[in-house]
């Protein structure tokens, strides 16, 4: 119950995403929130006042003109969010936010809101793309508003496009994680692997392991959440790229060392969550290999990308971090890769607990000592390692961020 008692006020704008904030409302209160909800007068064309009353129990603010608010019901709202979270925030509705418009109860409540302001839009792709839109959006960003998505995907007509509200979940867990770590990782830059890597052996086969790829993806997803700018390479997975980061897909071992080596320096923190192949065939057939009685299988060692960052740091990253899948001796081994690969943290876990499940249970080994987290949820765990990074750094001096920047001398 991460919401337990935290007051949020969700703001229903006129689209036909309206249907998913019955979803949010409800997953809201299902975190323990208490939630009151404004509706503007063409949200109440998609979605029925009646449901949200049945859902908190409150009918909600539809229009300051009706008796029962006699009063001042959007300055007590506004004063008794601690977040308030308009959902779905059409072009029109971001266009009065960010303009200062109060001219209807959600504008008016927006306008006295002192808790954090989140915006999930929801719109065509090219009213999204609409130079006045983003204008719009920037405003609002720079005032210190939260945005959560659009997202790319199936929108009302049929057409793909980036402009589809986000998913009820991810709103709700924006908002959570805003509320329990701000933005506490603003300005660090982090570089993430994540998946597993594919060596080729022909032009239909490969060499390759049974990682998801989800717990990189939510070490990014929660650093995006905690305001850092987030790069994000990837192996081939089948998971959804989190808005917002610089996403680049590799598929073999040496692609990935490739991208990180040539990356590694303008970030502060490399998160090696990867499941790089140690080995790939030494040869790739450029014909299907046919069928033969034998087939013996040639390997070599492929780059160690981690030892590598290790090898060839100098400022930055500050932080390295790694991760050890294990069978056996799980601190031990640990402890022994930290110093090997001259990594700042391991992410140990063993075989059994993590690979290709929801949840994870790890050991977080550094230069201090092993901490045994219980078994948690993937996302739970990406908050538990962004923690220790956020630790790690500040112990150290932050480079200015051109200076990092800069490649090496050539
Ligand atoms: N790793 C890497 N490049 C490789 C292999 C692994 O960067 N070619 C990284 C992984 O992303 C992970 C860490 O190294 O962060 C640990 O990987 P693992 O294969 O468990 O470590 P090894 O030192 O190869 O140890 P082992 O002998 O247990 O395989």
């Amino acid at each position: 119950m991460a919401l337990h008692g935290k007051r949020i006020v969700v703001g229903l704008g006129g689209g036909i995403a309206a249907f998913k904030a019955v979803a949010l409302v409800r997953e809201l209160m299902r975190r323990g929130a208490e939630v009151r909800v404004v509706m503007t007068d063409a949200a109440t064309r998609f979605v029925g006042p009646v449901t949200f009353a049945g859902l908190t129990g409150k009918p909600p603010v539809t229009n300051l003109w009706a008796e029962d608010y006699a009063g001042e019901v959007h300055v007590e709202l506004g004063e008794w969010a601690e977040a308030m979270v308009v959902a779905p925030a059409t072009m029109n509705l971001m266009a009065r936010a960010a303009t200062g418009q109060a001219n209807d109860a959600l504008l008016a409540t927006l306008a006295c809101a002192r808790g954090v302001l989140f915006f999930a839009p929801a719109m065509h792709a090219r009213m999204w793309s609409h130079p006045a839109t983003q204008a719009n959006a920037q405003t609002l960003l720079d005032r210190g508003a939260v945005l959560v998505g659009p997202v790319s995907g199936a929108l009302a007509n049929g057409e793909i496009g980036e402009g589809r509200m986000s998913e009820p979940e991810d709103i709700a867990d924006a908002v959570e994680s805003h509320l329990s770590y701000g933005d506490d990782l603003a300005g660090a830059r982090i570089l993430i692997t994540a998946g597993p890597t594919h060596e080729d052996l022909d032009p239909v086969r490969f060499l390759g392991n049974r990682s998801s790829g989800r717990m990189g993806y939510a070490i990014a997803q929660k650093a995006l959440r905690r305001g850092a700018d987030v790069t994000l390479v990837s192996g081939p997975v089948h998971l959804p790229a989190p808005a917002g980061a610089d996403v680049v897909s590799v598929r073999s071992a040496r692609e990935m060392h490739d991208a990180v080596m040539a990356r590694f320096e303008s970030h502060d923190v490399v998160i090696m969550a990867a499941a790089v192949a140690d080995y790939r065939p030494s040869a790739r057939e450029s014909h299907k290999i046919k069928k033969s009685d034998d087939l013996a299988l040639e390997l070599v060692r492929n780059p160690d990308i981690l030892a590598d960052v290790g090898a060839k740091r100098t400022d930055t990253p500050s932080v390295l971090v790694g991760f050890a899948l294990e069978t056996q001796d799980l601190e031990q081994s640990a402890r022994g890769k930290l110093e090997r690969k001259r990594a700042d943290l391991i992410v140990a876990n063993e075989a059994s607990a993590g690979l290709g499940r929801e949840t994870n249970r790890v050991t977080l080994v550094d230069g201090d000592g092993a901490t045994a987290l219980p078994e948690m949820s993937k996302t739970a765990v990406a908050d538990q390692i962004l923690d220790r990074i956020r630790a790690l750094l500040s112990t150290r001096p932050r480079r200015p961020r051109n200076e990092a920047k800069q490649g090496p001398p050539n």
